[in-house]
């Protein structure tokens, strides 16, 4: 069976493309949140996930506001980066995906009551294409499959934080039931507070961001009892990328525990948040670890 063996969290801001573009990992700016991902990367490299479901929002790319599905999954074989007028080069190789899992994903979910739209073509903007960078830096070819799901946070109405953390448990219950054995990590990209926008843009609320990251981990469920509104209030008008982080979390069905985190501010004008969590399974505790163990020693294990 399908194993979720954690989630991560980050921001994903267009920046982040073109500073990995010219290599200024190491400049005083670029460096405190760069050096944050240092630990995930050993905790991939220990984990060694076969595919990643990333809850991202897409900013206008492959829908626009004459067509905005609320929810959307992908089922493609791949999801090709393309340039939204950020200057971020088109350096990605497509992300490939893991199809099986997509109409597992979405069987799941419609028979759950969660009415997707579909995708068999996707173009994926810096929301999918900045993370999988930064956690897979080194990649000539990306080492894992992928399924984007993408929430729409660009034409109100957007979906609640209730009810986006009820869509990530879905895909938590779909992939615990997926018959293959895979190692499935969860990415929530978007966040923390940012507003680009309007009088009140370059607004950042630290002591909201600070406490939304404590409760990700043991009380998520008091962060799905804000409205959209008092979000945008809190964190700004683009902070409600938090939604994407509730999903994620929603989708960790076992015992969850962080194991990393970073907070930076700025980088442009975002607050930027990453958090690694694991998910012990409840109903096989120990399961991780052994998953640990066996992989534990062997390169290229995959
Ligand atoms: C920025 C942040 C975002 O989340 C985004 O989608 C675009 C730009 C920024 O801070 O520049
Ligand atoms: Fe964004």
């Amino acid at each position: 069976m399908a194993r979720i063996v954690g989630a991560i969290t980050t921001s994903h801001v267009p920046a982040i493309g073109g500073a990995i573009a010219r290599g200024l990992q190491q400049e005083p700016y670029w460096k405190p949140f760069f050096d944050g991902f240092q630990a995930v990367h050993r905790w991939l490299q220990k984990i060694r996930p076969d595919v990643v479901v990333v809850f991202y929002n897409d900013h206008g790319l492959n829908f626009f506001l004459d067509k905005m599905p609320t929810f959307a999954v992908g089922a493609a074989d791949d999801y090709r980066y393309a340039d939204e007028g950020w200057g971020i080069p088109a350096m990605f190789p497509a992300f490939p995906g893991q199809v099986q899992l997509s109409w597992h994903l979405i069987e799941s979910l419609v028979r759950d009551e969660f009415d997707v739209t579909t995708c068999q073509e996707m173009l994926v903007d810096h929301a999918f294409a900045v993370p999988m960078a930064l956690l897979w830096p080194a990649a000539a070819t990306w080492p894992v499959k992928t399924v984007p799901i993408a929430i729409n946070t660009v034409q109100h109405p957007l979906p609640s934080a209730a009810r986006c953390f009820k869509l990530g448990q879905a895909v938590g219950r779909a992939i615990d039931t997926f018959p293959e054995d895979l190692k499935v990590v969860v990415v929530g990209s978007g966040g923390l507070s940012h507003q680009l926008e309007g009088p009140r843009a370059g607004f950042i609320n630290k002591e909201f961001d600070l406490m939304c990251m404590e409760k990700l981990v043991g009380d998520p469920v008091a962060l799905t009892r804000y409205s959209n509104v008092q979000l945008v209030d809190l964190a700004g008008s683009q902070g409600v990328e938090i939604l994407m982080w509730l999903a994620a979390r929603g989708a960790l069905t076992g015992d969850v525990s962080s194991v990393h985190s970073n907070y930076h501010i700025p980088i442009s004008n975002t607050a930027s948040g990453l958090m690694v969590m694991e998910n012990h399974s409840v109903l096989a505790r120990g399961r991780l670890d052994a998953v640990l163990e066996a992989s534990d020693g062997r390169p290229g294990h995959r």
